[in-house]
């Protein structure tokens, strides 16, 4: 079978692959990376003319398919009218109406949106939110819980919570903030080292990390939905007692403190509704915007 970079490539590939790093790559020994020319579909084209099953779907950013055509006349038309301005101090149409939308989906009490560039950057802004939670109740928690095999993006903060051992990350032990990292409580000895760790720390922990469903780059290990009922129950657990030494009722709170917070870049939710196993915050990526640019929100 003819290879992706096989016969003649063209001279932009050549001229323009000396000046990229890619991600995820180490140039000394890759081959030149395929060239692509078009999308449509669940296809891409190479430069020879060839189309190619886009079997991981672009890192799972195009979940309608490339090209598609209701994604692109909206973004058409917002080019046309109102490219870009700035989200602070003022408001626009398109963002409210998503935002809008996008509570309405969301399960409890997930009803306010900030808009993020990426998963990764919604994790960041979620990690931060956690931290600010606690500061306006007067407490300062600065460290977060993340979990063997769990990933959760590539900036400094979310590279701090991915699995320290058995992640691309290791090698910037020492340059990250330092976080708590347990196994998934799966079994009941690992449940038990979680409820122990939490016992120890929950005072200096701003919030829980935990992919929904599934951890991706991890391995694909989905959860149970035991495990994520045992994380919600013992996040809901602190929380009170937290509440109960200050005399404050916990229902009357704007959010929940030591919530799992979760992040996924294709926005899948594995935990819903009120009394489940839901998260606190949760950012999700990728898949808000349908393939055609980046943008990640939360809610
Ligand atoms: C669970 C999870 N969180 C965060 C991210 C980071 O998303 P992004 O690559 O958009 O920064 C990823 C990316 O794969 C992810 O799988």
């Amino acid at each position: 079978m003819k290879a992706l970079t096989d016969g003649p490539l063209p001279q932009w590939l050549h001229d323009g692959h000396r000046h990229v790093w890619q991600p995820y790559t180490q140039h000394q020994t890759a081959p030149l990376p395929a060239p692509v020319v078009a999308s449509k579909g669940t296809r891409i084209q190479l430069a020879d003319g060839r189309w190619l099953i886009d079997g991981v779907a672009s890192w799972w950013t195009a979940v309608h398919g490339h090209a598609h055509p209701h994604l692109l006349g909206a973004v058409h038309r917002q080019l046309d009218t109102l490219p870009h301005v700035m989200f602070g101090s003022v408001a626009h149409a398109p963002a409210s109406t998503l935002a809008r939308r996008l509570a309405q989906l969301l399960p409890g009490d997930l009803n306010h949106v900030f808009f993020a560039e990426s998963g990764s950057v919604s994790v960041e802004v979620a990690m931060k939110m956690a931290v600010q939670f606690h500061l306006n109740r007067g407490q300062r928690r600065t460290r977060f819980l993340g979990f063997h095999h769990g990933y959760h993006g590539d900036t400094l903060a979310t590279m701090s919570v991915c699995d320290p051992d058995r992640s691309m990350h290791a090698h910037f032990a020492g340059f990250l903030p330092e976080q708590l990292h347990t196994a998934l409580p799966t079994d009941a000895g690992s449940l038990a080292a979680l409820e122990q760790l939490l016992a120890e720390h929950h005072t200096s922990l701003a919030a829980v990390m935990v992919e929904p469903l599934i951890q991706g780059a991890g391995g694909f290990r989905m959860h149970t939905a035991d495990t994520l009922r045992h994380l919600r129950r013992l996040c809901d657990q602190y929380e009170r007692s937290w509440d109960a030494t200050r005399g404050r009722d916990h229902r009357h709170r704007g959010g929940r403190g030591l919530g799992s917070g979760t992040s996924h870049p294709a926005g899948s939710r594995g935990m819903a509704g009120p009394g489940q196993a839901g998260p606190s915050r949760d950012p999700f990526g990728w898949v808000a915007a349908g393939g055609c640019r980046a943008l990640a929100g939360g809610g």
